[in-house]
């Protein structure tokens, strides 16, 4: 699946609120390492400095505070600073990059959620990254109602002094919103089967990152090859 020209290979993880992805992102990270194979930790939106300016915007403050296109455009803009300026440079080095949420969040969170229309997003992604894409994605998938618990939980740990900068603006967006969520992450995996693979997000860390293992362990004969050589 990985382009001849790049080294590295890029995964991503995505799904709802509090499936548990950064944590199995350090897990895949930890693992590969174990194997010899270096693999560097990012995540959306941010992952660089200016990128990282950008989701201040995107994630503190009202719910309402931009209309679905311009929240688009905002993840898109903070994507290609990612992209250009972090993600291709280590993957030209031949590191692994595991990005915690791409994409795919943007079709689920601003297209499926927002009711953005999915033509413009796919627009959007063309313009900002051609044909690149990761070589496997990884769709946690689980009830919302027990993500969105540990995600409150996890920003109450984390909570910042100023109420305006919580991290929560996406956890306020009501129970229907992030029901919505797992569906069209599943959506969007059954119209990408060979680059996104479901995971059962319930259970034990360790059971979770065994499922995912399975599919890194299968993938692996695939990079090696080089197959698809689709990236720019
Ligand atoms: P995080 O909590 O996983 O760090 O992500 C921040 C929030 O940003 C999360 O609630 C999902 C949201 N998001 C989008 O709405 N669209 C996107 O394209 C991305 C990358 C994230």
């Amino acid at each position: 699946m990985s382009n001849k020209n790049i080294a590295g290979n890029f995964i991503t993880l995505e799904g709802g609120e509090g499936v548990g992805k950064s944590t199995q992102a350090k897990q895949l990270q930890q693992r590969l390492a174990k194997e010899g194979i270096h693999a560097i930790l990012t995540r959306e939106p941010g992952g660089c400095d200016s990128a990282e300016i950008i989701r201040q915007l995107l994630v503190t403050g009202a719910t309402d505070k931009w209309l679905p296109l311009s929240e688009a455009l905002l993840h898109f803009a903070a994507r290609h600073e990612h992209t250009e300026r972090f993600i291709k440079p280590a993957l030209h080095k031949g590191s692994w990059v595991i990005c915690d949420r791409y994409t795919d969040s943007t079709m689920a969170y601003q297209g499926y959620g927002q009711h953005l229309d999915l033509g413009q997003i796919e627009t959007l992604q063309k313009l900002v990254l051609g044909d690149f894409q990761p070589d496997l994605t990884f769709i946690l998938d689980g009830p919302a109602t027990i993500g969105l618990e540990r995600a409150k939980a996890r920003n109450d740990e984390h909570s910042r002094a100023e109420a305006g900068l919580r991290e929560d603006r996406y956890e306020r967006m009501g129970k229907d919103f992030h029901e919505t969520l797992r569906s069209s992450f599943q959506k969007i995996a059954m119209s990408c089967p060979k680059r996104c693979k479901i995971i059962d997000a319930t259970g034990s860390i360790k059971d979770v990152h065994q499922r995912i293992w399975q599919h890194i362990k299968l993938a692996r004969a695939g990079f090696s090859e080089g197959a698809d050589g689709n990236r720019t």
